[in-house]
Order: structure tokens, then C-alpha cells, then sequence
């Protein structure tokens, strides 16, 4: 019998409940499931490629047909040599679908023989985006809601500020006092 394998490619930046939502969703209609995450020099990532690994690995390790990668270049090269037949993504509004519909069928004339298949996260999670969740992060607004406890912990290292001049400026011996004006 036909086996399908789909990758699920995206940034991950950090992943969100969204994106986990949607990975379990997916498990149960692939045989098997490859979250991929691209490797993009020209962004500047809040978390390196192997923090988001570490984190989509811990958030998926209770299902057994997904497995987690990182890619480069075209996503289709990186679809065919995996041997994948159908790419996931998600819809959450109508705002998304112009530019999934866009890299969907440009996709599709660069290899036809993939298929994008498109699936709506919990309409919980329709406004959830790793964009906001960078952002309120940024801001110490409340995340817990929006992602697992690990991304949320790792946020939180992130912005703690004492946690940030540590490794940047290692304290200085006291000077007299002066009155900051
Ligand atoms: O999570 P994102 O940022 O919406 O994911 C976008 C992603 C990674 C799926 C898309 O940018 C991508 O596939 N990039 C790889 C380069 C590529 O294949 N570009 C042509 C797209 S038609």
C-alpha cells in the first residue's frame, strides 16, 4: 500500500500551541511527517536553527511518525530528495490564504508532483503567530497561553535582561555614586 510522506516547512520562530496543533493534526492523516525548519541566512532569527530543533523535538517526541529536520534552498529540492509526496501548511484566516495560495502553485510549477495540502489549526489559535509571540515576548506580556511551557521558558531566558548582560558584560567593580541626571 501507498505510504505518504508530507513535509510541514516552515520557520518555527519560536514554534507555537499553532504549530503544534496543526503537526498533531497532520500526523493523523500522513503516514509520516517531517517538520522541516529553513535554514535562512538572510533572517535574523530570534532563536538559532538548533534551539528550534531542540524545542519542536521535545514538543512532538509522543508522536511516532513525526520527525523533525532543517533545510535549505527550494523546499520542493528538499521535498523530492526526502522522498515526500504532499507539503502541509496551515490556514488560519483568510489573510493567509493570497500568499499560501501564491507559494502553493508556484510550488506546484516548479515540481508537479507535489501537492500542497492546506489545514486549519483550532480556531483557538486562528490569531497566534510567532511574529506576536516574539513581539508580546519582546514586551514581558503574558505568552503562556499561546506556547508549550519550554518555548515559553526559553523566551523568558531570552528576555531576562540579567540573563542577557551576563553573557555580554560581566559586572563591574562600584564606583562612587553619582546621581544619573
Ligand atoms: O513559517 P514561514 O516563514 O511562513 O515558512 C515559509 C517557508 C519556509 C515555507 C517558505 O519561505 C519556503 O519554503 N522557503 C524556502 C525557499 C523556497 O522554496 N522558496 C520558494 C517558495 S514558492
Amino acid at each position: 500500500m501507498k505510504r505518504v510522506k508530507a513535509i510541514y516547512p516552515g520557520s518555527f520562530d519560536p514554534p507555537t500551541n499553532g504549530h503544534l496543533d496543526l503537526i498533531e493534526r497532520g500526523s493523523k492523516i500522513f503516514d509520516e511527517l517531517v517538520v522541516a525548519i529553513l535554514r535562512n541566512p538572510e533572517k535574523d532569527p530570534l532563536f538559532s536553527v538548533a534551539d528550534r530543533r531542540k524545542m519542536l523535538e521535545e514538543m512532538t517526541k509522543c508522536l511516532d511518525n513525526v520527525s523533525i529536520d532543517t533545510f535549505d534552498g527550494l523546499m520542493v529540492d528538499y521535498a523530492v530528495r526526502s522522498e515526500a509526496t504532499a507539503i502541509l501548511r496551515g490556514i488560519r484566516a483568510i489573510s493567509d490564504y493570497e500568499y499560501e495560495l501564491q507559494m502553493a502553485l508556484m510550488n506546484r510549477k516548479l515540481q508537479p508532483s507535489l501537492e500542497t495540502v492546506f489545514m486549519m489549526p483550532a480556531e483557538k489559535y486562528s490569531y497566534l503567530s510567532s511574529r506576536l509571540v516574539r513581539e508580546i515576548g519582546q514586551l514581558g506580556g503574558a505568552i503562556d497561553c499561546l506556547v508549550p511551557e519550554l518555548v515559553a521558558q526559553k523566551l523568558r531566558e531570552k528576555m531576562d535582561p540579567a540573563h542577557k548582560f551576563e553573557a555580554v558584560e560581566p559586572e563591574q567593580p562600584k564606583k562612587s555614586r553619582k546621581r544619573k541626571t
